[in-house]
């Protein structure tokens, strides 16, 4: 007959061995996808964890992303306007159509304010549950509304973010209309000297770009680009100002 001791002794074994083999299921332990791009963040896609069975997950550089079907996980895209826009202490941020809110988590490091907009319900939601989970929902301002209809007038930014779906063939032509509609406003929500980190890949694009914002009185400052081999779109990030605050503070590239 088997001693109680030694019963005793098995229940424990077992019951340590399940506990750790629960923490190592959790998505942390299980990537399953290293996201090679040309940022300088680390991003990796993960198989959805047991504490949000329906969620997909994304780490960009450890911090946790979650987003379920109709909300994007940060791209290869969102990562680059990430690694080359700069924010300074104390700035305010307006980051449009925020997704995961991954552009908005990692400025929220510097600023004082982020406000963070999206037209999707379920983006402002997951949103909200990513600045809640990564420490910063006392920073981020989470609103919902198409563009800038959830910003008041007398709302001004230091940086405004921009890195929403553009047009990369004959079906996509139509998104034109929407970045029209954010050239014509965004004058109106820069603080003087602010500056726009615009996100659009697609070389082809760019004199298009050009054009919109010299219509509204701005000019492109600076591009950062990377041909991403065996991707049909190289991201391009655009450093945009309006010509009467045309005037380059160092350093304000992020890398
Ligand atoms: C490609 S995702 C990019 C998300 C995020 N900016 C990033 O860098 O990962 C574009 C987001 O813009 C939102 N969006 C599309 N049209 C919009 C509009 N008219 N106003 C506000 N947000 C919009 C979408 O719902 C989506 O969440």
């Amino acid at each position: 007959m088997t001693h109680p001791v030694f019963i005793r002794i098995g229940v424990l074994l077992f019951a340590t061995a399940f506990i750790v083999s629960c923490m190592h299921t959790t998505h942390i332990d299980q990537p399953f996808m290293t996201v090679p791009h040309p940022g300088k963040y680390q991003l990796v896609y993960h198989a959805p964890s047991k504490e949000f069975p329906l969620h997909t997950m994304a780490t960009v550089d450890g911090r946790e992303f979650l987003a379920v079907d109709d909300v994007v996980l940060p791209s290869v895209q969102s990562l680059y306007l990430l690694t080359h826009w700069k924010i300074f202490d104390g700035e305010t941020v307006l980051d449009i159509g925020t997704g995961s809110g991954v552009q908005a988590v990692f400025a929220a490091d510097k600023a004082s304010l982020v406000v963070a907009t999206d037209i999707n319900p379920a983006a402002v939601k997951i949103a909200r549950l990513n600045a809640q989970r990564n420490g910063a929902d006392n920073i981020i301002d989470v609103r919902q509304g198409d563009l800038f209809s959830p910003i008041t007038k007398d709302e001004k930014f230091d940086v405004i973010l921009f890195n929403i779906d553009y047009p990369y063939n004959e079906a996509t032509q139509g998104l034109w209309k929407l970045h029209e509609r954010f050239f014509a406003e965004v004058n109106n929500y820069l603080k003087r000297g602010g500056r726009i980190y615009y996100q659009s890949g697609l070389i082809d694009n760019a004199a298009r770009i050009n054009s919109m914002a010299n219509k509204n009185s701005m000019s492109i400052l600076s591009m950062r680009m990377d041909v991403v081999l065996e991707a049909d779109r190289e991201p391009i990030v655009y450093l945009i100002k309006r010509n009467l605050d045309v005037e380059v503070k160092a350093g304000v590239w992020g890398r």
